[in-house]
Order: structure tokens, then sequence, then C-alpha cells
């Protein structure tokens, strides 16, 4: 199957001197005729000085590399975008596509047999498996790894659910200035991706599921010597994969998808997951049924103790246990005869989970935390291609409410009005948020997560519904419905709504209504004008991305990227 230096040779129409040419140039690297004749496995190299959660990529890198030759292959490191949550403007969701882009061209320029992706920060995953499945050459995932907790008076703190919370304490005076600096260098004490679960641990925990991860790669955490061994059995499982031949088509089917997301539905994970999975199905001609994920959420209990709904933190989870051990609670649910990266079934990944007498993060599936799921989809005039409701982070009260509208339209708008005390609300109001979607913002940025306005948070007001066309971190918790599908920017219903609208959220009936009745709504529609684009649209990967971008219910990937003509497979078919 392998066929190292010679793929892809057709550039000088001479292959012999093609071949020639490659091999006098690497061998200035100091590569032997012998290493240069094996199996070559690339492994992606996405350290940054600006990316604390793929801090320990040097490291894994070279266990990698380890791995493949011991394994007889020889390992080649080559760079991609690389793309850290807090560096990342406008938004990272804006440079997610680019980084798949990258992924995909360079697994395809570069002659290799099998590839070692190394991602972890929330976008960096999602990128590399929608590259990878485009490229469809033998792949393997392998996480950066969650950083472990901090600590700081007795307190344990996680990164970053209690940087929300210290910050609104600060915000409220509880907490002074030199406690607020302390706290700041405990939230993220160690190198690796945020150890709660939110976005990249969901999607680690997803990508295990799906099958392309080895076992326990998902949890382990980042600065653990078991990380490191995880790296050079990822390495070793790459040559195998090369001989075999193996794709991720093979192993991203459309049961491996239901796997991955009843996963998401037991740990009440992030949000942005659905939009990540529904683009890398989407390279494959998947195509993720929204009302068939929904159906899930109401068969899966949530069964994962962990931040930000629950109470524990990633290292704790892959000591009780971690996605094997869950996964063998969830088996009667799951199709076990899936396969996996490692060459093994998930049914013998779940033979094999570790039993931890006594733990309590991973709940047996009869006594959930919570029944009925994480995640809903929610329909009805406002969202008639969908959006979502993490039920798990919502207060049960509002989860059937009507109020009034109260309407920003972007992000300018919200962060001028939202703490004016003149601003007219009450807590029992719904604020919604629009032109914060795919192209409007541009890059949906993470605002979902509205604050309660000043004035009602001093009278002790914690939640509200809130609803847009934005995302929301995976760390946030509220009633809070996001990517409300189409987004305002291109005319979808929630462009149409006028403060003092009755709204009416009803989440058994899965419903999000506009109380408006059709002919006002038709009137307003024919007068709406769309927003200005932003500043910088007419050229370049902001003009592309503008272009090409699809909504919340295609995963936000670009329209060129998705196969011509997706075939007619979905989450049901074996
Ligand atoms: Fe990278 Fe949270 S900022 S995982
Ligand atoms: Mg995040």
């Amino acid at each position: 199957m392998a066929t190292g230096l010679r793929k892809g040779l057709t550039s000088y129409g001479d292959a012999g001197f093609s071949l020639f040419l490659r091999r006098a140039f690497i061998k200035a690297m100091g590569f032997s005729d012998d290493a240069l004749d094996r199996p070559i496995v690339g492994i992606t190299n996405t350290y940054s000085d600006f990316n604390p959660c793929h801090g320990n990529v040097p490291d894994l890198i070279e266990a990698v590399k380890r791995g493949v030759m011991l394994a007889g292959g020889l390992p080649m490191a080559f760079p991609t975008v690389s793309i850290h949550e807090s560096f990342s403007h406008p938004t990272s969701m804006f440079l997610r596509n680019l980084m798949a882009l990258d992924t995909e061209e360079m697994i395809r320029a570069q002659p290799m047999d099998a590839v070692v992706l190394i991602g972890g920060c929330d976008k960096t995953i999602p990128a590399q498996l929608m590259g990878a499945a485009s490229a469809d050459i033998p792949a393997i995932v392998l996480p950066t790894g969650p950083m472990l907790v901090g600590h700081y008076k007795g307190e344990v703190l996680g990164a970053c659910t209690d940087c929300r919370r210290l910050w609104a304490k600060h915000r409220a005076g509880e907490l002074d200035e030199a406690e607020i600096d302390a706290v700041n260098g405990r939230l993220a004490p160690t190198k690796g991706t945020c150890m709660v679960m939110g976005t990249a641990s969901t999607v680690a925990c997803m990508t295990e599921a799906l099958g392309m991860t080895l076992p326990g790669a998902g949890s382990i955490p980042a600065t653990h010597a078991d990380r490191i061994r995880a790296a050079e059995a990822s390495g070793a499982a790459a040559v195998r994969l090369a001989a075999s031949g193996t794709t991720p088509r093979q192993i991203m089917t459309p049961a491996a998808f239901r796997n991955a997301f009843t996963v998401l539905q037991a740990i009440g994970g992030s949000t942005n997951a659905v939009i990540h999975f529904t683009a890398i199905a989407g390279r494959l001609g998947i195509e993720i049924d929204l009302e068939e994920f929904d159906r899930l959420g109401l068969e899966v209990p949530v069964l994962v103790d962990l931040k930000p709904t629950g109470e524990h933190y990633m290292e704790h989870f892959h000591w009780a246990g971690g996605v094997p051990r869950l996964l063998q609670e969830l088996a009667p649910m799951l199709d076990t005869a899936a396969a996996t990266v490692g060459g093994v079934t998930l049914a013998d990944v779940i033979a094999a989970a570790e039993q931890v007498p006594g733990q309590t993060v991973i709940r047996p599936f009869a006594k959930p935390i919570a029944t009925g799921g994480g995640l809903a989809v929610l329909r009805g005039n406002l969202a008639p291609g969908g959006a979502l409701l993490k039920r798990s982070a919502a207060t049960a009260r509002l989860m059937q409410h009507e109020g009034r509208a109260v309407v920003f339209d972007g992000l300018e708008d919200m962060a001028a009005r939202l703490d004016d005390d003149a601003l007219d609300v009450t807590p029992d109001d719904v604020l919604v948020l629009r032109n914060a979607g795919p192209k409007g913002a541009p890059g949906m940025p993470e605002a979902g997560y509205i604050p309660i306005p000043r004035k009602l948070a001093r009278q002790g007001v914690k939640d509200m519904v809130r609803i847009s066309d934005a995302r929301m971190s995976g760390t946030a918790f509220g009633t809070i419905v996001l990517h409300i599908t189409p987004e305002a920017t291109v005319g979808g219903a929630l462009a149409l709504v006028r403060n003092g609208d009755r709204i009416r959220l009803d989440a058994a009936a899965r419903r999000i209504d506009l109380l408006v009745d059709a002919a006002e709504l038709a009137r307003r529609r024919a007068a709406w004008q769309p927003p200005a684009p932003p500043p910088g649209a007419e050229r370049g990967y902001l003009r592309l991305f503008l272009e090409q971008v699809t909504q919340a219910d295609q995963g936000c990937d670009f329209a060129f990227c998705r196969p011509p003509a997706p075939a007619p497979a979905d989450m049901r078919e074996p």
C-alpha cells in the first residue's frame, strides 16, 4: 500500500526525474536511502507561541516519531495553521475553515502514506478532521489533552468556566485587584486544553467515540507520561493504517457519527460540537439530521458529571475510566461494530474499559445525572433551519417561557446599551441578539451568552431567556437559544423581530416562535434591508469567507468544500 516518496509525482511530466529531484532535495536533511524507502507518516505540527493549548506539541511530535520508527516507518512533521481561542481575531470560527483547507491541501501536496493530526484547542481537531475527510488518506487524531486543574485558597479552578464566574465576582467588588491577579495566574496552570467539558474536551471525547483516536487519547491529561505514550502508540498505529490503507471515510461512517452524537448527549457537551461534526460529516456527504439528533437526546441521559454543568474536571473523568468506560454504559445505544483507527472495534474498546470502584464521575445508565440528554433542537417560525438549546445548562423554570423581545442589532449595539440603566428591560423579557451569525459578525462569535443587563444583575437576576444567531462557549451556561438558522444577516426571521414583540420558548415542544402574524411579518420582510458588509469584505480571505460560508445547519463549512452531490446517507443508516 505504502508509496513513500513516490506519491504525487506528476509535476515535471517525467516521473523518474521528479523522484530523482525529490530525493536529492530531501537528502539535504541527512536522510539515508533506507529511511526514504519506508512508508512515510506525516505529522501536523500545530505548535505556536500563541497557542498554549498546543504547548506540548513538540514533545508529542518526538513521541509520535519514535512510534513511527519503532513500527518501521519514516516520520515527517510539517507545519499547518494553529488556532487558539484567545488569539484569533475576529473569531476562531472564522479561521477554522482556513485551517481545514490548509490541512487538506498540505496532506495532499506532500508525499505521505498516513498522517497523525495533532490538535486540541476548540477549532483545531474539527478543522483537521474536515481536511483529512476530504484528503482521505489514512489518518489518526492525537489530541494534545486537557490541562490539570488550578487551585486558589482551597478552591479548585477550571478554565474557563471559573474565568467567567470569578471575573463576575471581581466586577461585583467581591474579589479585589490583588485577588483577581492571583486567580489569573492559576486558571490555566499547565499546557493543554480547557479542562472542563467545553468545546475542546467535547470534541476530543466525540473524536474518540468516532473511532479516530486510540482508546483513552481523548482525556489523558496533557502533562502526563501516558499522553506521551499515547503519542508513541498513535505513531505506530499510523504505520499500521498506512499498511492496511484504512482511510477516514472507512472509519467515519454514518454509524460512527451516530455514536459520536450519542456521546455528545451523554456528556452534556458543547453546542459548538454540533456545528463541527456536521461540517466533518458534510465533507463525506453524510447529512446530520437535527431531528434525529434531538430524538437521540430524548433517549440518551447525561451520565458525565463535569463542569460547566456538573462538578468535576477532565482529569477526574480520565481516571474514572474516560470515554471507554462511558461507552460501556451507552453500549446498548451504540453501533459497537464500528471500526477504530486502532484496528479494533468499539466493542473491543468497551471490553477493555477500566473499572474504577467508587468513582462518581461517570454515572451508571440507570442512575443518570439528568434524563433527556444535554442538547435540544428547536424549530419554529424564528428558526425554520433549526436552533439549539443546551438543556443541561438551562434553568428549568424558563424552559417554558413567553416574554417581550428586547432586541440588539449586533455586538456593538449590545455593548453600547446592555448595561445602560435606561434600558427598558425586565427579568421576564427575552434578550435578542442578531447579526452575530456565520456571515453576520462575521465568523459566528461566542456572543450568544448575552450578559444579564447590569441593572437586573444588581437585583440578583441570574438567568433570562436569551436568543441569537451566535454561538456560545462550551464553558458557559444559562437558558440560551443559539445558532438560530437562517441568521438575521441573510434575512432570517430573526431580522424581523422588533422591540416589544412577544417571543415564546417551548422547550418541551421544541419550538421558538415570534408571536407576530404572518401578514405583518411579510410587510416587515418587504421593507428589510441587509446590513452593510464589514470593512475589508472586498478582498482576501474575508471575501472568500463571506461568499462561501454556509449556515449552522451545514456546519458553517465553505459551500465549495462540500462534495458536489451529497450521498443520500444519514445517521440512521447502518
Ligand atoms: Fe484552547 Fe480552551 S482556549 S481549549
Ligand atoms: Mg471554547
